[in-house]
């Protein structure tokens, strides 16, 4: 017996869909690193692939998780379902965006989050409109239900940048084919380009006025934040009800372990209807409360904005100094790299076989066979050891 045939349509096409992503689910990572290490006699492999804060998680959680009485809270805690409204969490995120606890919904990570709002927007052949490349779940999710999307390439010679040619553009595709959905992130992922608040409003009016919703992914927006404001276009959900701002506990928290994401909107459809597709229950008490203690932790904030754009300009000035490899600036805590010499999957392995793992970008849409990679900036330890393989890389390209 075969269930192909019952199988929705979607799922069958989505299963034969090829991903464009840089990461797969169907990768088995510590597999790849155990292989990467017996192969080149490496002691140890350094995640130079993942978007994550190599300066960790608050000194409030290390506190709460060194306490005595942690064990006793457990206790009383892990036998009981977690608060399925999150009150304490929600009231607290309210205060840093200076908006309604009701205008909150949370998500086991915004990977979730992105899943239910492709639900609950898209169904066969609903367009939805994303300027690529730009963070590649937005479409994997949205054609998984149905979407069609409408792509909007960035240019080369632009160093694959936004600019104000990008809103007309957009804003033309906007009138012209009327698509359901419009996905940014911002700063975009991978090129870390930070947009400008008056781009958000503008393309949010514009597609207000053509009754369709629009999504800015801010997991990356507390490293463009000031120490003065959070600069989010959650302010703009005051005026406007189609937009829904996303933030996440993942990135400058680096707290990924968590999967704790947040949408904000002041659309009272938006919120009932993404609050449909999340499940009641979709994350442990453990993981709201320590949160809930990141989300106080204010100066931890600052403090890794500010040691990141330390470490993250002695990087830059180290990679200047090599000749065949260049990179994009980025406003985040990841670089896009290339090398002149070699093609990405090339560049990944020599990089890999030194014991670094960078996420290739080849595949993804926007940038095919730009030969691409994307690195995390890391501690001052990891990249000047990343740096040192890069020497070595173009070393051995000048004896061969
Ligand atoms: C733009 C963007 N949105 C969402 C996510 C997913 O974040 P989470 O860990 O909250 O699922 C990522 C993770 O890399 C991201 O880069």
């Amino acid at each position: 017996m075969t269930t192909q045939n019952i199988l929705s349509r979607h799922t069958r096409l989505a299963l034969t869909a090829e991903t464009e992503d840089y990461v797969s689910k169907d990768t088995d990572e510590h597999k790849l690193i155990e292989q990467l290490k017996r192969d080149n006699g490496l002691e140890k492999v350094y995640r130079f692939d993942i978007g994550k804060n190599s300066d960790g998680y608050s000194d409030l959680i290390t506190g709460i998780l060194e306490k005595a009485d942690l064990a006793e809270l457990c206790r009383q805690n892990l036998a009981d379902y977690p608060d399925n409204h999150y009150r304490l969490l929600r009231r607290r995120l309210a205060d840093l965006h200076g908006l309604d606890p009701e205008w909150f919904v949370l998500s086991a990570g915004l990977e979730s989050m992105i899943d239910h709002i492709s639900r609950a927007f898209l169904q066969n052949g609903d367009a939805f409109l994303i300027p690529v490349p730009n963070f590649s779940v937005f479409a994997d999710f949205s054609i998984r239900v149905g979407g069609r999307p409408i792509y909007l390439p960035l240019e080369p010679e632009a160093n694959f940048q936004w600019t104000a040619g990008t809103i007309s553009t957009l804003k033309s595709l906007i009138s012209a084919h009327g698509p359901k959905l419009l996905w940014i992130s911002n700063p975009v992922n991978p090129t870390g380009q930070s947009l400008p608040f008056k781009w958000m409003e503008e393309l949010t009016a514009a597609c207000a006025l053509q009754g369709m919703a629009v999504v800015v992914d801010e997991a990356y927006g507390e490293y463009t934040d000031t120490d003065r404001e959070v600069v989010s276009a959650s302010r703009l959900t005051q005026k406007y009800e189609n937009l829904m701002v996303l933030r996440t506990f993942s990135k400058i928290h680096a707290l990924p372990n968590l999967r704790v994401g947040y949408l904000m909107s002041s659309g009272r459809d938006i919120l009932k209807a993404v609050s449909l597709y999340r499940p009641m229950f979709p994350f442990s008490w453990f993981s709201l409360f320590l949160a809930g203690i990141a989300s106080i932790d204010e100066e931890h904030v600052q403090e890794a904005r500010r040691k990141l754009l330390v470490r993250h300009e002695r990087l830059c000035r180290q990679l200047e100094k090599l000749k065949t490899f260049s990179y994009l600036p980025s406003q985040t805590n990841t670089l896009m790299l290339r090398n002149s010499h070699l093609e990405a999957t090339e560049l990944w392995q020599g990089l890999a076989q030194k014991g670094f793992l960078t996420a290739n970008l080849n595949r993804v849409n926007g940038l095919k066979d730009q030969n691409f990679l994307r690195i995390t900036v890391c501690s001052e330890e990891e990249n000047d050891r990343f740096v040192r393989g890069c020497q070595k890389i173009e070393q051995e390209l000048m004896a061969s």
